[in-house]
């Protein structure tokens, strides 16, 4: 079968001269060569794989400039991923040598020129990933094919080293952290040779490279590199991307690797081998209501007064003429929420109130019994005498995305509206039902849009294995695309070379406008105030409560309050 594609492919080379390609490209560093891809008889792809952007960076260092190349490099297979914990997290794989990018070029019958750029951050905790993503039969995830054919730009994607090696940090200098830059840095300077435009930079990424997007924007290191940003699904201000406490989990690392903590503890981690480093990480377990996974998610990006000389809230003027396009799946909570709480996935188990209440108050634990109190009034609000077992796992849901994803790029999405010049600011929220929801299938019937499943929208994967999807997917897909690639080309997400169904309203300072996106999109789609009446509760109500030891005195004398408290939050 895949021989007789070939074949075919190779008669099409033969047979279609026409379409244009790009041929050797002379970079700062030396010459490259990719693959063309025939697409029809007059379009064409060229990818590019495996371009060294930085040298083989030293354990715990800032990537170094490559030295460059003799010779032509044949950009043809992807690099080795960062070296990072195998799924069962008893082995590593991937290497240190991993600081390399992937360049997909679109041509029609002129070799392209000036095209739009847009370059992807692949999500994965800060702890796994790669930029090819994961590969099911020779399909890629993160291919950029889908998206540089039918948007007509060009899709970059770059390794950034992850775990111990790419995000342990000791807050300064000394081990610095934050790695994804120099990527950014190469395209700026190199792209033109490819057909792109440098001024016409995208950067975009889901769950921590959406975190990813969302820092490189804040970050004052980053003024004239791009112009715009897309974060799916993360923010900088989600509770589990940034490292609060990096001397906590150094000194951790540092004792399971046998380093002393003193003042030699630097240049002993700098000495220990990358695979020690890399297993030394905190162990990701099962979560429970209580202690949630979320929590142990520590080795993330860290405030080190240089890349981020402070806390990512208070950097929003930074991005100021960034247009920046900033969205969540409607239950992006759904897969880590059903770990927490294992009944909550399980069509034949029941979920009990309780555990939904200890979830929640693990997430609100410095407010407190008190914040307790009012967050599940809030939650519960709706519920009437019995709540029903839908009610009680979508509520379990809503709590694990509010918190996770939505009220925090809310929030960003204000902060950014508010500060923004000449920026715009677009927001999103994506309802299409998973596929893995329905009678019959894993999850239950009412389960939407779960963390992740943008992403094989966003890459066109309806058109790349037609098989796997129906016909209102490929619309879906298409209706992303067009929306991305245009606001990769205008800043404007109505406005660029594919047509889209729904114009797609700015979110600004007085109209909190959002698009909800899915399959069947009209004038309806069009909704604003995305969950107030929570974006409310996490950033204004619990934020104004004294923090939980203060209140112990005084629990006692609120608790009797709490059933007007409840009627008043009912609404
Ligand atoms: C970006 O691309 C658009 C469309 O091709 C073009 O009009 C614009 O001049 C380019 N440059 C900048 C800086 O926006
Ligand atoms: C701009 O962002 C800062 C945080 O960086 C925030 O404190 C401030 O309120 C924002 N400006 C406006 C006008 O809201
Ligand atoms: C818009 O789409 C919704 C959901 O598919 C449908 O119920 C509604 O009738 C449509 N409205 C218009 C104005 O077409």
């Amino acid at each position: 079968m895949e021989k007789q594609l070939t074949l075919f492919v190779a008669i099409l080379c033969v047979g279609a001269g026409s379409a244009a390609t790009l041929g050797v490209v002379h970079t700062e560093l030396g010459r490259v060569q990719g693959q063309r891809i025939l697409l029809g008889l007059s379009r064409s792809v060229d990818v590019f794989k495996g371009i060294p952007f930085a040298a083989k960076p030293d354990t715990l260092e800032k990537p170094k400039p490559h030295p460059g190349w003799d010779g032509i490099l044949k950009a043809t297979k992807f690099a080795k991923r960062c070296i990072q914990m195998s799924m069962l997290q008893t082995s590593t794989f991937g290497s240190e040598d991993c600081l390399y990018l992937n360049i997909w070029v679109p041509h029609g019958q002129h070799v392209s020129k000036n095209l739009p750029v847009m370059i992807w951050f692949y999500g994965g905790g800060f702890l796994v990933g790669g930029s090819m993503g994961p590969n099911f039969l020779n399909n890629y995830l993160y291919s950029g094919q889908e998206i540089a054919d039918k948007g007509n730009v060009i899709v970059v994607s770059a390794g950034y080293r992850v775990g111990v090696l790419g995000f342990l940090s000791t807050g300064d200098s000394r081990i610095p952290g934050n790695f994804q830059h120099a990527a950014i840095v190469w395209v700026r300077r190199n792209i033109k040779s490819f057909g792109g435009d440098p001024e016409n930079i995208t950067i975009f990424g889901e769950s921590a490279g959406g975190a990813s997007v969302s820092f490189q924007i804040l970050s004052p290191h980053s003024k004239g590199l791009f112009r715009r940003a897309i974060s799916q699904s993360g923010v900088s201000l989600c509770p589990w991307a940034l490292n609060r406490n990096p001397h906590k989990v150094v000194q951790g690392v540092a004792a399971r690797v046998g380093c002393p903590t003193d003042e030699t503890m630097v240049d002993c981690l700098k000495a220990t081998d990358a695979a020690t480093l890399t297993m030394a990480a905190p162990r990701i377990q099962q979560g429970s209501p209580d202690h949630p996974l979320v929590k142990k998610l520590l080795l993330s990006p860290v405030v080190d007064g240089d890349f981020l000389p402070d806390q990512p809230g208070n950097l929003f003027h930074n991005p100021a003429e960034i247009d920046y396009l900033v969205g969540v799946n409607n239950m992006d909570g759904y897969l880590v929420t059903s770990q927490d709480i294992p009944s909550v996935g399980k069509k034949s188990q029941e979920t009990s109130v309780e555990d939904v209440k200890r979830l929640l108050g693990a997430y609100v634990k410095e407010k407190g019994r008190a914040g307790l109190d009012i967050a599940f009034a809030e939650y519960s609000a709706d519920w009437g005498t019995t709540p029903s077992q839908e009610t009680v796992k979508r509520t379990a849901v809503d709590i694990g995305t509010d918190y996770l994803f939505l009220v925090p790029s809310q929030t960003a999405i204000y902060l950014h509206a508010a500060n923004a010049t000449s920026g715009r600011t677009f927001s999103y929220l994506l309802s299409e039902p998973s596929l893995l929801a329905g009678p019959g299938k894993p999850y239950h019937t009412w389960v939407g849009a779960d963390h992740a499943d943008d992403l094989q929208y966003v890459f066109g994967k309806p058109f790349t294995t037609p098989k796997a999807y129906g016909e209102k997917h490929r619309d879906l897909s298409g209706y992303m695309i067009a929306y991305w690639t245009n606001f990769a080309r205008t800043g404007d997400p109505n406005t660029g070379t594919l047509k889209v169904p729904v114009t797609w309203p700015e979110f600004s300072r007085t109209e909190h406008k959002f698009l909800d996106i899915s399959a069947r999109m009209n004038t309806t789609s069009i909704k604003q105030e995305m969950r107030l009446r929570f974006v409310t509760l996490w950033t204004r109500t619990l934020p104004s409560l004294s923090s939980a030891h203060k209140f112990q005195t005084s629990v006692s004398n609120k608790k009797t309050k709490s059933g007007h408290r409840r009627k008043e939050n009912g609404r």
